[in-house]
């Protein structure tokens, strides 16, 4: 999206929570990897789908430093609760400072862990989410969707960040890009799923929405 028609989105719509200035600000000086935030116009927009789709049990795989979680969770109502999965534990503390400073703590449960391993737990003990959103890692996309899918109740949602790929996924990858090969390959597997319908949204790096039907 062109910088200008962006700058004009964000002027023009909510702002998802007070914290996220906080979080953005410390993920800038606290990590090297602040472009992974997902920002506030698609805050905005996750926070908003759930308040319309009534979403209350959410999982998120990828907190990072907690910018969307915050943004999710924030739309929850007093029942409500957010599962997010987080492998890198040096993140812990910032999680954790950002989801007090939202005054989330009790709505969002943080996981340290391979989400894997995470996600094979939560299918044992029978959860059931009614909005799933995948931001970890994308050579695992296609292994996070066979693994979540049950985890969703029929006419729940999956997000799925990052599903452009900053527009690779329409070139040809290199076979050592595996990123875009898994990406493509998702998105065709999604494509092809008769228990889903879904549409990508060239919202930042692109997000599908797909329904469980
Ligand atoms: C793009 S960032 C998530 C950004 C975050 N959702 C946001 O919008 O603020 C991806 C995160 O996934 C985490 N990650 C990667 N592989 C993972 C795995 N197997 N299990 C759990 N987290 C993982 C990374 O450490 C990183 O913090």
């Amino acid at each position: 999206m062109e910088e200008e028609i962006y700058k004009y989105i964000k002027e023009h719509s909510s702002f998802p929570h007070e914290a996220l200035r906080w979080v953005e600000k410390q993920t800038h000086i606290r990590t090297n990897h602040a472009r992974m935030l997902s920002g506030t116009v698609q805050g905005e927009f996750m926070r908003l789908l759930v308040q319309v789709s009534g979403a209350s049990r959410i999982l998120e795989l990828g907190t990072f430093t907690g910018y969307s979680a915050i943004c999710l969770a924030s739309a929850l109502g007093e029942d409500g609760h957010l599962d997010t999965l987080e492998v890198n534990d040096e993140l812990e503390d910032l999680i954790t400072e950002g989801f007090e400073k939202a005054g989330l703590t009790d709505r969002i449960t943080l996981h340290i862990g391979d989400c894997k391993e995470t996600i094979r737990r939560f299918s044992q003990e029978g959860k059931e989410y009614d909005l799933v959103y995948m931001d970890a890692n994308k050579r695992e996309y296609c292994e996070y969707y066979d693994l979540v899918f049950n985890l969703v109740r029929p006419g729940g949602l999956i997000l799925a960040d990052n599903v452009l790929w900053d527009g690779k996924v329409c070139q040809n990858p290199l076979p050592q890009d595996k990123q875009t090969i898994s990406i493509a390959r998702f998105n065709d597997i999604v494509k092809e799923d008769p228990r889903v319908e879904n549409v990508i949204l060239p919202l930042r790096d692109g997000l599908s929405i797909i329904r469980r039907i």
